[in-house]
């Protein structure tokens, strides 16, 4: 037993329906961007505060789609267990990023979680996605953080919006995949000779962590005194894998069977030292890829994450009367 396939073909019917997606959710972002947000743009200038709490809310109610449609037209189902994520406080979120398609999972998980997390849940994204018409100005305006190839060129935009989400004085949760990119082949292989240059373990479910932007982020959060957890979120795959949006639009399908367990770690268990800070990320990781390793080597049919004794199991409420 290992990780389940990643599919890479499907019907006509599949087709359509991720056809389908893909239009409902560029048309509704890029009109919503038009009749929505523009019209609000004044009071960036007027109010930025007002602004800011009514564009938080307004993306984070258009989120309640994409949520609802992975679940009823994909299919997906979750399993979510751990620790709730505390809405109203200011915290980072890191998870290990096995597919382009996490943060959308993400989204169906913390609408189940608590509904208000999809307006106070801020994503770090690679730059170029702000450029997709109508979704990524509405990423934008929605002040998610946007990063370049490298950590070192971005520092000062990433202290801009630290500061930023301090002043407008509203909590966020900023959700960082330390490993930088989603574990496709081609990261995978650069991971594989990464490793055996510097003689280290190669891994076989995630990818080595970044450290010099996630130790940054903490150190300004902890500066800004913006933070108080860190949600340590690990993702699992039980019956297929889809690795990308473009898989999800061009197929039509996405993986049903998505495990989640979260932890919550408070900011004082963190070490102060920038370099052992960096040490606890890379151990997290080494722990994080013995939890999925055992994970998978389970058999498909009682495969679970692991989860602490206290742990939660989120139960299974069903979205139309969460929504009316
Ligand atoms: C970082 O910025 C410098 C100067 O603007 C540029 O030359 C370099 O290519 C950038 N590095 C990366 C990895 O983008
Ligand atoms: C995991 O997936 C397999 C194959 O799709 C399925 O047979 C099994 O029931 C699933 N396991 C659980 C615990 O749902």
């Amino acid at each position: 037993m290992a990780e389940p396939l990643v599919i890479k073909e499907s019907t006509k019917f599949d087709k359509c329906r991720g056809a389908f997606f893909a239009i409902l959710m560029l048309l509704s972002a890029f009109l919503g961007c038009i009749y929505v947000l523009m019209p609000l743009a004044p009071l960036i200038f007027l109010n930025p505060r007002l602004y800011r709490r009514l564009v938080d809310r307004l993306v984070g109610f258009w989120l309640v789609m994409p949520s609802a449609l992975m679940e009823y037209l994909f299919g997906v189902q979750l399993t979510i267990t751990g620790d709730e994520i505390d809405h109203s406080r200011p915290a980072v979120i890191i998870m290990n990023h096995r597919t382009r398609l996490d943060w959308l999972y993400f989204w169906s998980a913390l609408f189940r979680i608590n509904p208000w997390l999809l307006t106070s849940e801020k994503i770090s994204l690679k730059g170029i996605l702000k450029y997709v018409p109508g979704a990524g100005w509405a990423m934008g305006s929605n002040a998610y953080m946007f990063l370049e190839r490298s950590f070192e060129n971005d520092s000062k935009r990433i202290d801009h919006l630290i500061e930023y989400y301090a002043k407008v004085g509203d909590n966020y949760q900023l959700l960082l995949f330390p490993e930088g990119t989603d574990k496709c082949p081609r990261a995978t292989g650069r991971s594989k000779t990464f490793a055996e240059k510097k003689s280290i373990t190669h891994y076989d479910y995630v990818l080595h962590p970044r450290i010099s932007g996630f130790v940054h982020i903490i150190q300004k959060m902890r500066k800004e005194n913006y933070i108080d957890h860190i949600y340590d979120v690990t993702i699992g795959f039980n019956d297929s894998i889809v690795q990308s949006e473009v898989d999800l639009i061009t197929l039509g399908v996405a993986a049903k069977d998505v495990r989640f367990d979260i932890r919550k770690i408070s900011i004082n268990d963190l070490p102060t030292d920038d370099l052992e800070l960096g040490l606890w990320l890379k151990n997290l990781w080494v722990e994080k890829e013995e939890r999925l390793r055992k994970f998978y080597l389970q058999s498909a049919d009682s495969r679970q994450l692991d989860k602490l004794p206290e742990a939660k199991t989120f139960d299974y409420v069903d979205f139309i009367p969460l929504i009316v």
